[in-house]
C-alpha cells in the first residue's frame, strides 16, 4: 500500500518536471518572427490596404483615413535593427518532415524512379504560442536529375549556411500533369488559395494541368543544355520593379545571364539601359496581371513580355490561372471566369505553345511560407490572406533552380530613398499590402546576401 503511494508520488513529481520543461522549451528559442509584430499589425490595420501586388493604390485614401505611416526616421531605424537580428532556425517540426524528406533516399530505385511521391501527410508538431502557425508543413518530394554540373552552386551551399535546416531539396517547384492525382488532389484542397487546391475541383485541375505534360513543364531551365555556351553553373538574374533601379544603369549586367526573371508589372521600353531588355521568365498570377494592366498601364505596360525566348511562369491563385493558363496552351478562348472569352494569345503572343508555360506547385509554396517567410502577419486578422508575394516566389525559385542568383530592384533597407517602381513618373512611396509582409521579406533578402547565397543589387 505504502510503496503504491510512494510510486503515485513519484509518477505525480516525474509528470510536473515533463510539463514544466515542455513550458520552457515553448518559450525557446526566440524566434525571429517575434521581431516585427508592431510592424505587422500597424500594416494589418490598414485595412485599405488589402490589395494584390498591383492593385491601384490611392494613396490619398489612405491619409484620408489617417491610417498611413508617414515616412520617418524610426521605421529606418527599426529596419536597421531587424536587419541585424539573429536568423534563427525553424522550430523543430521542420526538421522532422526535411528527415522524412531525406528518409524516403532509402525506399530503393523504384520507388525513386517513380520521382512523384507524396509524404505521408505527418502531423505537425504545433508551434509555440508565439511563434505563427504552420500550414501542412509536409510536401511531395521528387527527384531531380541535375541539370548542370556546376560544384558550387546554391543548392550545394545553402546546405552548410544558416538557411541549411529549412531547404528542401527535393520539393517540386513547378506542378505539371503527373501531379493531377485524385490522392494529391485530396491532399492539397485543403490549402485554399496559392498554398493549395482549395478553389479548384479535381475535374478542372485534371483537365488543365493535364496540357503540361512535358519536360519543359517541370524543368525551370528547359533549355539549359543549348544556353549554357560551355559555362557549368547556370546564372540567372531576378529583376524586381523597384525604384532603386531608376538610374542604376545595370541593364547590360541583367542581360548577360544565361536566364532574366521578371514579374507582374515589368515595364521594359525606354528603361533597357536600367533593367535590361530581355526575359527569360514572367512570373505572375492571372488577377495580378490584370491589375498591373489597369495600373501601370499608363507607365507603359500593357502585358507580359512576348519575345521567343519567354516562358510564363503561373502563380496560381484561383481555378482562374489554371483556365487561362489551359486557353494559353490551346489557342482557345478562356471557358469560364473572369476572363471567360478573352483570347490568351493577346497576353501572351501568337507564338504560345504548352512548352512555354509553367506553374508553381502548392506545395512550394506553402513551404516558402512556412519556412522561409513565416510572418506575423499569420497571428493576425489577415492571417488568411496573407501569401508570399509574387516577386518573393520569383527569386525563391530562382533560388530553388539556378546556381547562381542576382537580384535586382529588391526592397533595401534604404527604400525610402527610392520611388515604388523605377518607372514612376514622380515619387510614390513604396505601398505596403496587408495580404504581404515586405520588409520581412527584405530582411530574407538580406540575410541570403549576407551568407552569400545571392547577390542583392544595393546602390551603396
Ligand atoms: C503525358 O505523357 C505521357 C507519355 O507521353 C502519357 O503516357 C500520359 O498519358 C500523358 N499524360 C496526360 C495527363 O496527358
Ligand atoms: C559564348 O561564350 C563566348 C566566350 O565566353 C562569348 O564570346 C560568346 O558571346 C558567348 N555566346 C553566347 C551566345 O552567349
Ligand atoms: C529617377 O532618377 C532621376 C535621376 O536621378 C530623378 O530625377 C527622378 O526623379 C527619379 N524618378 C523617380 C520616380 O524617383
Amino acid at each position: 500500500m505504502a510503496l503504491k503511494r510512494q510510486l503515485l508520488v513519484a509518477v505525480s513529481v516525474v509528470c510536473l518536471l515533463v510539463v514544466y520543461m515542455l513550458y520552457v522549451k515553448m518559450q525557446w528559442p526566440p524566434s525571429l518572427y517575434l521581431l516585427d509584430i508592431r510592424k505587422a499589425q500597424a500594416v494589418a490595420s490598414r485595412p485599405n490596404s488589402i490589395a494584390e501586388d498591383s492593385t491601384p493604390r490611392d494613396s490619398d485614401l489612405s491619409q484620408r483615413d489617417g491610417t498611413s505611416t508617414p515616412p520617418n526616421p524610426t521605421a529606418a531605424k527599426k529596419t536597421a535593427a531587424l536587419k541585424t537580428q539573429p536568423f534563427t532556425n525553424p522550430p523543430k517540426p521542420a526538421q522532422n518532415q526535411i528527415l522524412n524528406a531525406f528518409s524516403s533516399k532509402s525506399e530503393g530505385e523504384d520507388e525513386a524512379k517513380k520521382s512523384t511521391k507524396a509524404l505521408p501527410a505527418k502531423p505537425t508538431k504545433p508551434p509555440g504560442p508565439t511563434d505563427p502557425p504552420y500550414i501542412g508543413d509536409s510536401y511531395m518530394t521528387e527527384e531531380f536529375p541535375s541539370q548542370t554540373n556546376c560544384l558550387d552552386g546554391i543548392r550545394n551551399r545553402i546546405k552548410e549556411s544558416e538557411f541549411g535546416s529549412r531547404f528542401l531539396e527535393r520539393i517540386p517547384v513547378l506542378q505539371w500533369a503527373r501531379h493531377a492525382t485524385e490522392e494529391q488532389h485530396q491532399r492539397l484542397k485543403q490549402y485554399p488559395g496559392t498554398h493549395g487546391w482549395g478553389g479548384v475541383d479535381y475535374d478542372t485541375l485534371k483537365d488543365t494541368l493535364s496540357v503540361l505534360n512535358s519536360s519543359a513543364n517541370w524543368r525551370m531551365l528547359d533549355d539549359w543544355e543549348t544556353r549554357k555556351n560551355k559555362s557549368e553553373c547556370s546564372r540567372c538574374a531576378v529583376v524586381g520593379n523597384g525604384g532603386i533601379l531608376n538610374g542604376s544603369k545595370k541593364g547590360k549586367e541583367i542581360d548577360g545571364h544565361h536566364y532574366v526573371f521578371r514579374t507582374n508589372g515589368a515595364v521594359i521600353q525606354g528603361f533597357e539601359e536600367d533593367v535590361g531588355s530581355r526575359t527569360t521568365h514572367y512570373t505572375f498570377s492571372t488577377n495580378t496581371l490584370m491589375n498591373s494592366m489597369r495600373s501601370y498601364g499608363g507607365a507603359g505596360y500593357h502585358g507580359p513580355p512576348v519575345s521567343p525566348e519567354t516562358r510564363y511562369v503561373f502563380l496560381p491563385d484561383h481555378d482562374r490561372d489554371y483556365l487561362l493558363m489551359k486557353a494559353a496552351a490551346t489557342h482557345t478562348p478562356v471557358e469560364r471566369g473572369p476572363e471567360r472569352g478573352k483570347d490568351p494569345t493577346r497576353y501572351f503572343g501568337k507564338d504560345v505553345s504548352a512548352e512555354k508555360l509553367k506553374m508553381y506547385h502548392p506545395d512550394f509554396i506553402r513551404y516558402l511560407r512556412n519556412r522561409f517567410l513565416r510572418s506575423n502577419i499569420l497571428k493576425g486578422r489577415y492571417k488568411d490572406i496573407y501569401r508570399p508575394s509574387t516577386g518573393a516566389a520569383m527569386l525563391l525559385a530562382a533560388l530553388h533552380t539556378c546556381d547562381q542568383v542576382s537580384a535586382y530592384g529588391f526592397m533595401t533597407p534604404d527604400y525610402q530613398k527610392y520611388s515604388d517602381h523605377y518607372y514612376d513618373k514622380s515619387y510614390h512611396k513604396v505601398a505596403f499590402y496587408a495580404n504581404h509582409d515586405m520588409r520581412m521579406e527584405m530582411v530574407v533578402w538580406q540575410h541570403l546576401h549576407d551568407a552569400g547565397l545571392i547577390t542583392l543589387y544595393m546602390r551603396q
